[in-house]
């Protein structure tokens, strides 16, 4: 299960990235702004920003265009600025058409703002890289968002799609293990929810017992 990180925040991504687990970034227009990054030129500075502190990891950055021409546009834009850059598509109508022309053209996507599973079975059809069905979302309107990952599996499984499932707006922890326990490829959350994997109070506990008993031997 690859690991990625879903902020802007730089000091963030070098935290995640220093833990020695990070796989990649994931960013949306949301996060950028949450961090201050306004205009294109800071905007498309601060995406190189996030490539280098991630060494090799995939960082998806999101076409602001709603239509085929500005989706193929920005995404062009977007997929020559690093190698690592995935080029971040709507699911919408345009964006289904978008994914498939950068599909053919060899340009990675992350098909974004998936809440079904017939939405999900278009990404692959369009040869999307990464599908993003939003977990948190659908559990903020009381519908189970981890039900939604199954389904996908299973779909995706049924014909072998090649299409990465990227389990996004993951909100803690369980959240992260439920989708490992489905399958997903890939999760993406905030740091939080990657750090509370690390949390065991028998750890702790044990921990201090262990170096309690060396002192006691060793002074
Ligand atoms: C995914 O790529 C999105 O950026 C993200 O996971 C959305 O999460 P949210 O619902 O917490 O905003």
């Amino acid at each position: 299960m690859k690991f990625f990180i879903d902020t802007a925040n730089l000091d963030q991504i070098r935290e995640a990235q220093a833990l020695g687990v990070l796989d990649g970034v994931t960013t949306n227009p949301s996060l950028m702004a949450k961090e201050g990054i306004t205009g294109k030129n800071n905007i498309l500075k601060h995406y190189v920003a996030i490539c280098d502190i991630v060494e090799g990891g995939d960082v998806s950055a999101e076409v602001i265009a709603t239509d085929f021409e500005g989706m193929v546009r920005e995404g062009e834009e977007l997929a020559e600025l690093h190698e690592q850059i995935v080029v971040k598509v709507p699911m919408i109508r345009d964006g289904v058409k978008a994914l498939k022309y950068f599909s053919d053209k060899g340009i990675r996507t992350n098909c974004t703002l998936v809440f079904s599973a017939g939405q999900a079975l278009l990404a692959a059809k369009a040869g999307a890289t990464y599908v993003s069905p939003f977990i948190g979302r659908l559990d903020d309107i009381s519908t189970d968002g981890l039900n939604l990952i199954s389904e996908i599996r299973e779909i995706y499984d049924n014909y072998g799609f090649g299409t990465e499932i990227l389990a996004a707006s993951i909100r803690h922890t369980m959240h992260v293990i439920e989708c490992a326990k489905i399958g997903a490829d890939v999760m993406t959350g905030p740091l939080s929810a990657i750090e509370g994997l690390l949390k065991h109070p028998l750890t702790d506990i044990g921990l201090q017992k262990f170096l309690e008993d060396y002192r006691k031997g060793n002074g």
